[in-house]
């Protein structure tokens, strides 16, 4: 490897910055955001070589953003401000109403407005304007997530020679969902525009090759992409998580003192575990469903399963998350209306966050976590709960769709549409021994351990370095 590059800035380029702008009583103050991007890559930054380019999250007057300027310059984060106007139209609207729907395959959300595309069009330019500021020759940019698909490209026409890595964080859908967005073919020029391009799974890597083949003039080999003289080359990263922070939590004294309280009095009782953003692309509903299924079916259970449901609120301003809470209300206070007793409710339903030192607690003590995406890029939460299980035990139960069932097999692998599968599934983790959950919980550790989050930041810059090294010796020749 050129060492020279180790030495080398990296620009990470988000939607959201790693911490989102609260306002109480005309004081600003940050919080970390949530979502996979920020809480993985969110530690990894403050202890390399980096700044961050990114949103702060809420509309900051004209007259202080200045103030959020100075504040956020010294944790090496840069503001991408944004009007009320781009955020209804490019955040909410394009990325959130078009890309988030048609990519995790639920085309029938997607709105294609003529002006959310405009408006994307623009932001991922004032994107472009803030990096070039701060951008010095020798910089590598990273480039995060699908609310930046164009930027790649704008950056590549005003930086011909500069490192451009690319990494989505979501599913990329087939050729046959793909095109039907109308503006399909700007959006993969745009995203070309970088020298490496990440995805979770081989399976997004193999979709977004043959869709790239069939609507624009490039040649493939393999992984390769060509374009005239620039080659772009596409691989899967699966992203993993800080597992020492994880499993290392469950031994603090705080924690500990949670995880007491948590099982005081349960000891009858199984604890089944779910921790989502609010999304249609998690299954919730189905979740529940499923839960009310094994309820009538297995009346035995009544009384003896508790299920913690935490929904952390998300993207509420567009209508379809709107629903889905409805729904979601709805649903959980039919179950608990029709099974709980005095002392007993099926479902603890908290629509908010929680500190990290409970999430910890709470993975510790779940005797089942139960991740069922519809579609999900990667999926986290279940490596979250394996990293916290220090003894071995607990059963994780994970959708086919999760980009995480690729590397955890040793999970209860379900089919999310399938209720009858995940209630099946709930009775085979109820009833596992406990010698095959260590067997399995075992495996799942080394993997997780082993892949972590550092592994994949190393990784990814490795192969970019790699990817440039050979693309400038080929110009040479
Ligand atoms: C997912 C996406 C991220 C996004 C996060 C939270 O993890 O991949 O890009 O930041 O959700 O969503 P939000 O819309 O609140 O940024």
């Amino acid at each position: 490897m050129d060492t020279s590059y180790t030495s080398m800035k990296t620009v990470i380029i988000s939607n959201r910055l790693p911490v989102k702008i609260i306002e109480e009583n005309n004081e600003y103050t940050f919080i970390p955001s949530e979502g996979g991007l920020a809480t993985g890559l969110g530690d990894v930054y403050k202890n390399g070589n980096s700044i961050w380019v990114g949103w702060p999250g809420i509309e900051v007057p004209e007259d202080r953003q200045q103030e959020v300027v100075e504040k956020l310059a010294a944790l090496n984060l840069y503001p991408v401000f944004l009007t009320q106007d781009e955020i209804n139209l490019y955040y909410e609207g394009f990325s959130n109403e078009v890309l988030w729907p048609v990519f995790h395959y639920l085309v029938t959300y997607a709105h294609y407005e003529q002006s959310y595309w405009d408006c994307y069009r623009s932001v991922n330019d004032k994107f472009a304007q803030t990096t070039l500021k701060l951008l010095n020759k020798n910089d590598r940019i990273w480039i995060q997530d699908y609310q930046l698909l164009l930027l790649p490209c704008i950056l590549r026409t005003q930086q011909p020679f500069a490192t451009i890595g690319f990494f989505q964080h979501i599913p990329f859908p087939s050729y046959e969902i793909f095109r039907l967005i109308p503006w399909r073919k700007e959006l993969l020029n745009g995203l070309i525009g970088a020298d490496l391009i990440g995805f979770h799974t081989y399976d997004d890597v193999r979709h977004f090759i043959s869709t790239a083949t069939r609507l624009l003039p490039v040649n493939s080999t393999a992984n390769v992409l060509s374009k005239g003289d620039r080659q772009i080359v596409v691989e899967a990263f699966p992203m993993g998580i800080d597992f020492d922070k994880f499993s290392g939590l469950t031994t603090t004294q705080e924690v500990k003192k949670e995880i007491d309280y948590f099982k005081s009095g349960k000891n009858e009782v199984k604890f089944i575990l779910s921790i989502d953003r609010l999304d249609y692309s998690k299954g919730i509903l189905e979740r529940l469903r499923a839960l009310e299924l094994l309820l009538q079916h297995h009346p035995e259970y009544i009384g003896k399963i508790e299920l913690y449901m935490i929904v952390v609120p998300s993207r509420d301003s567009v209508p379809q998350y709107r629903d889905l809470k409805e729904q979601i209300d709805q649903l959980v206070g039919n179950i608990n209306a029709k099974y709980r007793s005095i002392n007993w409710i099926p479902i603890n339903y908290f629509y908010r966050s929680f500190p990290i030192e409970v999430l910890s607690a709470l993975y510790a003590t779940a005797d089942i976590c139960l991740v069922t995406p519809m579609r999900d890029g990667m999926n986290l939460v279940s490596k979250e709960y394996i990293a916290s299980r220090n003894q071995n035990d607990g059963v994780l139960i994970l959708s086919e769709m999760a980009g995480a069932s690729k590397e955890l097999t040793d999970a209860l692998i379900v089919n999310p549409n399938n209720l009858g599968d995940i209630m099946e599934a709930i009775l085979v983790a109820l009833k596992m021994p406990l010698d095959e959950q260590q067997r399995r919980m075992k495996a799942m550790r080394s993997i997780v351990e082993k892949f972590n989050v550092k592994h994949w930041v190393q990784n990814f810059i490795l192969r970019l370095n790699e990817v440039k090294d050979t693309q400038k010796s080929l110009l040479t020749k």
